[in-house]
């Protein structure tokens, strides 16, 4: 039997502007039902957490209440965004916002050991600020003493879009900077997936023999107009399937009960588009 996953993303809560609760609950009755092994939620946990502190402890108490063991990484929504992106509407990431965070959900860096396979969870803003080092050193060593386990890293912003060489400065993906700490983090460790949230998209792509898992928002799609189409703009969650021997399966399941929501229709989440 494999470890499965169910990674959920980008679930956006919020106790006083829920527009996206019933979707994560309809969600959570969905993974109560599946049982998987462990549910990763890959960031943008909270509609605000970066501001709002009480959506950190919302989205920490519906987690909880999903009965299952579960792990979170942070977005950029929980404690701002890269300090070299210009981001009028998000303050950068500070050592009080992490902190903030880490008080609800614990490290935001960690690891998980399942048979055959290492999972490594961090930080994707931490790396464009001064906050990286303990991070890279934590990934560093589970990496290099991963002891022939296959390895899944986490993380909120996928690393590239086609290349890892890509030298595109934006909000989307990982820039050149963060990426190539992270790059040089892993050192000889290539993981196998690389399963991250942030763009609001369903993808799995193939790159040098590195799977790139990109999982849905739980919460909503942001229409064309305003994002590229990279993959499937549905709402839903992806569940990976990790056997012993190193394969890998994944899948995107979508929840009749939590439709795809456009953020447009929701002005008061974010400000009218
Ligand atoms: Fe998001
Ligand atoms: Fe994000």
């Amino acid at each position: 039997m494999p470890f499965r996953i169910a990674q959920i993303s980008d679930t956006h809560l919020s106790r006083t502007k829920p527009f996206f609760v019933s979707n994560f609950n309809a969600i959570a009755e969905a993974l109560r039902a599946s049982k998987p092994d462990l549910v990763i939620n890959t960031g943008d946990l909270t509609l605000n957490g970066a501001e709002e502190a009480d959506e950190l402890a919302f989205a920490r108490e519906l987690h909880q209440g999903l009965g299952l063991r579960f792990r979170a990484i942070p977005g950029n929504h929980d404690l701002g965004d890269n300090i070299e992106i210009e981001n009028i509407h998000q303050h950068p990431i500070d050592a009080e916002r992490r902190a903030r965070y880490v008080s609800e959900f614990g490290e935001d860096f960690w690891r998980v050991d399942i048979p055959g396979w290492r999972l490594i969870g961090c930080n994707a803003q931490a790396f464009g600020s001064d906050l990286s080092g303990p991070q890279e050193d934590f990934i560093a060593t589970a990496a290099a003493k991963a002891n022939g386990r296959a390895v899944a890293l986490f993380i909120h912003k996928p690393l590239c879009d086609q290349d890892p060489g890509e030298a595109v400065v934006g909000g989307r993906f990982l820039n050149p900077g963060p990426r190539a700490k992270l790059l040089t983090a892993l050192g000889n460790c290539r993981p196998a997936v690389i399963a991250c949230g942030h763009v609001h998209q369903y993808r799995s792509t193939d790159i040098g023999g590195q799977r790139h898992v990109w999982a849905p928002s739980t919460a909503f799609i942001i229409p064309d107009v305003h994002q590229p189409r990279y993959g499937t703009k549905r709402v839903g969650y992806v569940e990976h399937s990790l056997f012993e021997d190193g394969r890998h399966d994944r899948r995107l399941v979508e929840i009749p009960a939590a439709p795809t929501l456009n953020i447009v229709d929701f002005p008061d989440a974010y400000g009218p588009r």
